[in-house]
């Protein structure tokens, strides 16, 4: 099994802890939505599109459990840090990586780390083009547009 797969595993089996059938829907959609948006812009940049979309499986899954985006991108990271020592899936780079670009992922109007920026990429694709009816939101509109020339739409 890869480990990209065995980490969906695990995310998968906390996810279907949630009760709320509609809240367990989203937040799926929402980790495997930005999971493939990572991919695709890790690999647009060069960067390694395995652990960007490791990092987005994990980035909101504290708020997942908890119910509550209090502070959920720095308690995220060190839940992240955790799974990732339980499962043992990654070295020591591999899981800083991980771990920065989740603590990082809510700071959207700041630049970070080339991953951080994947990660807070894919999660602002995933919130614009889920529904492409709905308007961008102002603190998302920078970032978006950047996006869209980068990737020529
Ligand atoms: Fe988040
Ligand atoms: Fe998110």
């Amino acid at each position: 099994m890869s480990r990209l797969k065995e980490l969906r595993k695990y995310v998968d089996e906390e996810l279907n802890k949630i009760e709320d059938a509609d809240k367990r829907t989203s937040a799926i959609a929402h980790l495997y939505g930005v999971s493939l948006a990572a991919t695709l812009i890790a690999k647009k940049r060069g960067l390694n599109p395995e652990i960007a979309a490791m990092a987005a499986m994990l980035h909101d899954l504290y708020a997942y459990k908890s119910g509550s985006y209090d502070d959920h991108a720095h308690k995220g990271a060190y839940l992240a840090g955790d799974i990732l020592e339980e499962l043992n899936l990654t070295d020591d780079a591999e899981t800083e990586e991980i771990c920065s670009a989740i603590y990082h992922h809510d700071d959207k109007l700041v630049t970070d780390g080339p991953m951080d920026e994947v990660l807070k990429d894919a999660d602002v694709i995933d919130h614009c083009l889920k529904d492409s009816s709905k308007p961008v939101k102002e603190k998302e509109q920078v970032r978006f547009d950047k996006l869209c020339s980068e990737f020529g739409i």
